[in-house]
């Protein structure tokens, strides 16, 4: 670092811990110190938005208040309750680390950094997030959020995938949260809002959230805001211009096109679906039959007839559902039809509209789900 920088961090604890006091978004899960519920919120928040993760993370705490409800919720539930949020893995991680703490901790969240970061599904920025926001511990957190602050104030413009880059970037880090532990709080303090009012007890939670607050707010990938940024006048990136090309995240991986094709077979009132198995994407999660179409001329009557080795019935577009799983582009073509009999060759299960509103699916499958109800009523 720049002998320059130094005493940089220093200076950006106050800016920071004042900034956050003030301007703190209220979020349900900054309400409570309760380390499990913080937890649930790290892991929604990860490769989700705020605003989608509150009702999901207001109804999962409703739902299963306790560590031991998580442990022992039925995968069905545990899926319904994950349902639309995606990368379902985070949902059965979740589970196996609750059962761990009932079995291994009594149930009670531990508060040392090194318990948390073996349990399953917690990697070293959330077991920091969760250390750092439930108990104050001086622990470093470094996502993307973060990385795109400090390369930006600290004007680092080397790759943060390099390793020692993303040592350094966490190494500012862990000097940020530590200075934390030293700042005066008396400026910030809101008898009003308790909730956000800066005190010893918090800072270290406070600093971290305000990396991350920054960077939700202010520090934004495309056009930040920087005349309302409270660390401006120590910000490499603002004072150079230079927003725009920090961070560096190099070349990206070039995004994939998929096709698919779904059949949405009704038999009197009810459709056919199928459970997607264990070690798969979206195990454990319900859907229509279909096909990987990529490139294929194959007609949807042909490929129907190919897949289920019985005649087509008319096949009717339902909907296009285009939708991102990581670099993969996918569409989903699907199509509506009625058999007369259930003689496909086949696995599933039929289920009427409100069976199925009761199963989990996968987000673009329930968006099909919810067509399928809707053309029950119509005569097409
Ligand atoms: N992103 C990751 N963790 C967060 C948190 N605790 N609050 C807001 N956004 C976040």
């Amino acid at each position: 670092m720049p002998a320059a920088d130094k005493s940089k961090p220093r200076k950006l604890v106050p800016l920071l811990l004042d900034w956050f006091a003030i301007n703190a978004r209220d979020l349900p899960w900054r309400r409570t110190h309760d380390p499990y519920a913080i937890w649930v919120s790290e892991i929604m928040l990860q490769q989700t938005q705020v605003k989608t993760v509150i009702p999901f993370w207001n109804r999962w705490m409703t739902e299963l208040p306790t560590i031991a409800d998580a442990a022992n919720a039925s995968p069905d539930k545990l899926h319904k309750l994950w349902e639309g949020l995606g990368y379902y893995t985070r949902v059965r991680n979740l589970q196996k680390a609750a059962q761990a703490i009932v079995a291994q901790h009594d149930g009670k969240f531990p508060e040392s950094f090194d318990d948390v970061l073996a349990l399953t599904g917690i990697g070293r920025y959330t077991a920091g997030a969760i250390c750092s926001i439930a108990f104050n511990h001086p622990a470093p957190i470094l996502d993307g959020n973060v990385i795109r602050v400090l390369t930006r104030i600290f004007g680092i413009a080397e790759n943060p995938k390099e390793k020692a880059t993303n040592a350094w970037l966490w190494q500012l880090a862990e000097e940020l949260v530590t200075h934390a532990k030293d700042a005066k709080t008396a400026k910030a303090f809101s008898p009003s809002r308790p909730w956000r009012s800066l005190r010893e007890e918090n800072a270290c939670s406070f600093l971290n959230q305000s990396l991350m607050e920054l960077g939700a707010l202010i520090c934004t990938p495309r056009s930040p805001q920087c005349l309302v940024c409270p660390v401006k006048k120590l910000c490499v990136a603002f004072k150079e211009n230079r927003t725009e090309e920090l961070p560096n995240l190099g070349k990206r991986e070039a995004a994939t096109a998929r096709h698919f094709t779904a059949f949405v077979i009704e038999h009197n009132g009810k459709f056919l679906v199928q459970q997607r198995p264990a070690g798969v994407v979206n195990a454990h999660l319900w859907e229509f039959p279909n096909f990987e179409t990529n490139g294929s001329p194959m007609k949807p009557g042909d490929l129907f007839k190919a897949q289920f080795k019985a005649s087509a019935p008319e096949l009717v577009p339902l909907c296009t559902v285009k939708h991102s799983i990581t670099r993969y582009r996918i569409t989903l073509q699907a199509f509506h039809l009625r058999v007369k009999n259930t003689a496909l060759k086949t696995t599933g299960t039929w289920f009427s509209p409100a069976e199925l509103d009761a199963l989990a699916f996968s987000s673009a499958h329930k968006k099909l789900a919810s067509a399928a109800a809707k053309s029950i009523l119509s005569d097409r």
